[in-house]
C-alpha cells in the first residue's frame, strides 16, 4: 500500500496538530511533530504532507528547515503543504502562495475556522477537498 508521512509543526492553539492529526486518521498515514523530532526519514513515503502555523506571515522554522534540509528526499514524492492560519480569502490566498514559494511547494493550501462549510468533525470542508487529492489514498 502507498504510503504517507505527515510532518508538521504546531503551535499554542494546536489547531495546526489536530488538522494534521485529522488527515493522518483519514489515510492511515504517520504522523512527526517536527518540534519533537527532527531526523525524519521520508524515503519509504510515497506522499508527504507538510503542515505548518503562521505567525507574523511566517511559517514555522522546525518545517521549513526541514523542506530545506531535505529536498533531495523529496524528489518524485506527491509533496503538499497545508497552512494553518487566521487569514481567508484575498489576503489569505496571498499569504499562501507567498509561503507556497518559500518552502518551494507548489501545491499548498491554507485552512481556518472563518471556512463556511465545516464537515461533521467540525473541520474546514476544504481539508477533505485536499485529502481527496492525496496520491495515497487508501480508498
Ligand atoms: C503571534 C501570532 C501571530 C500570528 N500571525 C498570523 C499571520 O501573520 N497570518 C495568519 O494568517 N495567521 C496568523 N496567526 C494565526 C495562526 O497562524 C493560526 O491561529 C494557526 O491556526 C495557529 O496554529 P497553531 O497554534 O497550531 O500553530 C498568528 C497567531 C499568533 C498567536
Amino acid at each position: 500500500m502507498v504510503k504517507t508521512a505527515i510532518l508538521y509543526a504546531s503551535g499554542m492553539t494546536k489547531n495546526t496538530k489536530r488538522l494534521a492529526e485529522y488527515i493522518a486518521k483519514r489515510v492511515d498515514g504517520d504522523l512527526f511533530d517536527l518540534k519533537e523530532m527532527t531526523l525524519i526519514d521520508v524515503s519509504n513515503y510515497e506522499t508527504v504532507v507538510f503542515g505548518t502555523g503562521i505567525h507574523a506571515g511566517k511559517p514555522y522554522k522546525q518545517v521549513l528547515g526541514y523542506v530545506k534540509a531535505n529536498k533531495k528526499s523529496l524528489e518524485g514524492k506527491d509533496v503538499k503543504l497545508f497552512i494553518s492560519c487566521m487569514y481567508n480569502d484575498e489576503k489569505g490566498k496571498q499569504q499562501c502562495a507567498k509561503v507556497s514559494k518559500e518552502f518551494g511547494i507548489p501545491d499548498a493550501v491554507f485552512f481556518n475556522k472563518k471556512e463556511k462549510e465545516m464537515n461533521e468533525d467540525g473541520f474546514p470542508a476544504s481539508v477533505d477537498a485536499f485529502i481527496a487529492r492525496l496520491r495515497c489514498l487508501p480508498y
